[in-house]
């Protein structure tokens, strides 16, 4: 275990049978439809990857880029930094996923802009979800785990731009968070 963890809350076999369960569901959902899964970097990279290799029907996969963080823990304003081109996104059925559903503010955000950009439909999948922690009303119509408030990194989860490489999903021991990072997260 890395030596900056406090406690893993979800291992590497609980993801991938997780994400089995999931990958499922939304095979179900999408079969007979084109859709096209839209990864939100770049937290949901290691989800998106592992999700579309367990989804056995034609899918097309783009992704966009946004940022929610500054230097805390704390939500901020959501910026986009790039978004997938207009034939995309035009008359498509998108499939936005995230690492993990918090304020709510981002995975809002990005269906609005989508839905004005001219997708067909857009329902969202994330890994996590904190439902303790919603600001603005918005359920996930896929997602793998519920977490407490808790800050959590890992499984392309970051703090400060760091453990995103974990394997697995864990809390932070309290010293890290004492040394304010510099780093911006996305
Ligand atoms: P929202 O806009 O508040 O829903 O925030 C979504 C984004 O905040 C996620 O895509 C993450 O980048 C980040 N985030 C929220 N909670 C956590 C956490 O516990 N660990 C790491 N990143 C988080
Ligand atoms: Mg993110």
């Amino acid at each position: 275990m890395h030596a900056d963890i406090d406690r893993i809350l979800f291992s590497e076999a609980e993801i991938v049978s997780g994400i089995d369960r999931v990958a499922g569901e939304v095979t179900r959902a999408y079969s007979g439809r084109d859709f096209t899964v839209v990864s939100v970097l770049k937290g949901s990279c290691v989800f998106a990857s592992d999700l579309i290799r367990r989804i056995p029907i034609p899918l097309e996969l783009a992704f966009l880029a946004a940022s929610s963080y500054g230097d805390g823990t704390e939500s901020g304003a959501l910026e986009i930094n790039f978004f997938p081109t207009g034939n995309e996104i035009e008359g498509r059925n998108l499939l936005l996923v995230d690492d993990i559903l918090d304020t709510g503010r981002t995975l809002h955000g990005l269906k609005a802009e989508l839905a004005r950009r001219g997708a067909a439909e857009v329902r969202s999948c994330v890994f996590l979800d904190k439902p303790s922690r919603r600001a603005v009303p918005l359920q996930a119509d896929f997602r793998v785990f519920e977490v407490q408030n808790l800050f959590v990194v890992g499984y392309g989860l970051d703090y400060a731009g760091r453990y995103r490489n974990l394997p697995y999903v864990a809390s932070l021991r309290e010293e890290i968070y004492s040394s304010p990072p510099t780093a911006r997260k996305a």
